[in-house]
């Protein structure tokens, strides 16, 4: 026995149609077919509804795995519905975003930090559905959020601390609002938190297309600063150029530090966002200027090099920080999503200028979840792929 969701339900209180960068090829709304593994579908209880109390305990369904491997091991698994604690907020999601972090997660490089769920889902989008004890009021049932998490947020419902919430801009849907919390924040704490980025200075963003880059991109053009991009496909370039990206390089088929250096007539760049790591690290010192910071937050090629490494560094006066946001505590991360909501929130509604989009690449529903893992694990998506959490689940067949 399996279960379907009933997506004719699904509640979109503000149905209004997803924003789309100017000249972008890609559309909201890209689905995939079928959706769980055998192996998961052995995790369904069948007959049950949503948030059914069974056995006096309130369960939900919820993205998960039990042994750490390759897509095929998730399912959709029927979980106890988490009670909010002291200072946190119940969220009844119906959209989350996937991240590269899910990935490793899922293949057992990225534990949760200490006390977060298990449960996959670095954010989300959805309404208010309970409140802890100690909350200050700032959030009342039904509001519409979007979360910054520590996991959880591919399920139907999560707790989070009040002040990781965020209030979802006007004229904009659950899916869209799902594409922003952990991309732009991180995007955002990289530049501003750690880059310090000034007017002017010229930033390199590489992986310019993935769900980081695009948010990258456009929180650069608000800095009036300069984004410079790498990509591995011309498709992917012309997405970039359409948030604003100033330049874009294949680093595939030609040396970015040379079109870079030519691009800024020898002076080089003043911050490199870095999430590629090894592969890249010669031709981003070449291209560093004096005084230069480069930022690691990821490694998608490989940690270890070879080569003169500190001599260069030094000979430039530039500086390597690494960051990574998961695991921060509560406190910095409360901070962070003060800053954002502050500087940057109301650039996302109509009238603001500049006018900053999420940008949706796909949007998968959650029983399809091992199909949305497979597309970003094969570079597919630009900007974000999106999880839409159905409103009800029923017996019957997988679609
Ligand atoms: N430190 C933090 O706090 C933090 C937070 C969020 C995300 N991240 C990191 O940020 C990066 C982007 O995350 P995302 O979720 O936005 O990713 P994403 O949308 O999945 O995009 C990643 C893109 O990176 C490029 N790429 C993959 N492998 C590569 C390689 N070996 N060399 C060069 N480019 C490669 C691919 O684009 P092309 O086709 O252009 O190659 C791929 O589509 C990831 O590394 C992620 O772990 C870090």
């Amino acid at each position: 026995m399996t279960l379907h969701m009933c997506h004719s339900k699904v509640k979109r209180p503000r149905p209004v149609p997803p924003l789309e960068l100017p000249g972008s090829s890609r559309v909201q709304g890209r689905r995939a077919g079928t959706g769980l593994c055998s192996r998961g579908q052995a995790g369904f209880v069948p007959g049950h509804t949503l948030s059914v109390p069974l056995h006096g305990k309130e369960k939900m369904f919820a993205a998960y795995f039990d042994c750490p491997g390759g897509p095929e091991n998730l399912y959709i698994k029927e979980v106890m519905k988490p009670d909010p604690g002291e200072g946190e907020v119940l969220v009844k999601v119906s959209a989350s975003a996937l991240n590269r972090g899910d990935l490793l997660q899922r293949r057992g490089k990225y534990p949760p930090s200490k006390g977060a769920s298990d449960i996959l889902g670095l954010e989300a989008a959805g309404s208010v559905a309970g409140l802890g004890p100690g909350c200050s009021g700032r959030w009342k049932i039904g509001d519409a959020v979007m979360a910054l998490l520590s996991g959880g947020g591919q399920a139907q419902y999560v707790t989070v601390p009040e002040g990781l919430l965020m209030p979802i801009p006007k004229d904009m849907t659950f899916i869209q609002a799902a594409a922003i919390p952990e991309a732009w924040l991180t995007a955002f704490q990289l530049l501003h938190f750690v880059g310090k980025v000034q007017e002017g200075e010229r930033v390199l963003i590489h992986a310019g297309a993935s769900g980081v880059g695009m948010a990258a991109i456009q929180l650069v053009r608000l800095a009036k600063a300069i984004p410079i991009v790498t990509a591995g496909t011309q498709e992917k370039l012309e997405a970039t150029a359409n948030a604003g990206a100033a330049a874009g390089f294949n680093y595939k088929n030609e040396d970015f530090s040379k079109k870079v250096l030519e691009f800024t007539q020898g002076s080089g760049v003043d911050i490199i966002l870095d999430c590629v790591g090894a592969s890249h690290w010669e031709k981003n010192i070449n291209c560093l200027s004096t005084d230069g910071r480069w930022i690691i937050y990821g490694l998608l090629s490989r940690g270890e090099i070879h080569g003169d490494l500190l001599a260069r560094l030094l000979s430039k006066r530039a500086s390597i920080h690494t960051s990574l946001l998961r695991p921060r505590h509560k406190e910095y991360k409360e901070r962070l999503v003060r800053a954002f909501a502050e500087e940057v929130l109301p650039h996302f509604s109509g009238g603001a200028s500049p006018r900053l989009q999420p940008l949706v690449d796909s949007v998968y529903p959650l029983h399809a979840i091992a199909e949305a893992h497979r597309a970003m694990e094969e570079n597919r998506n630009i900007g974000k792929i999106v999880i839409e959490i159905p409103v009800c689940f029923k017996k019957g067949p997988l679609q």
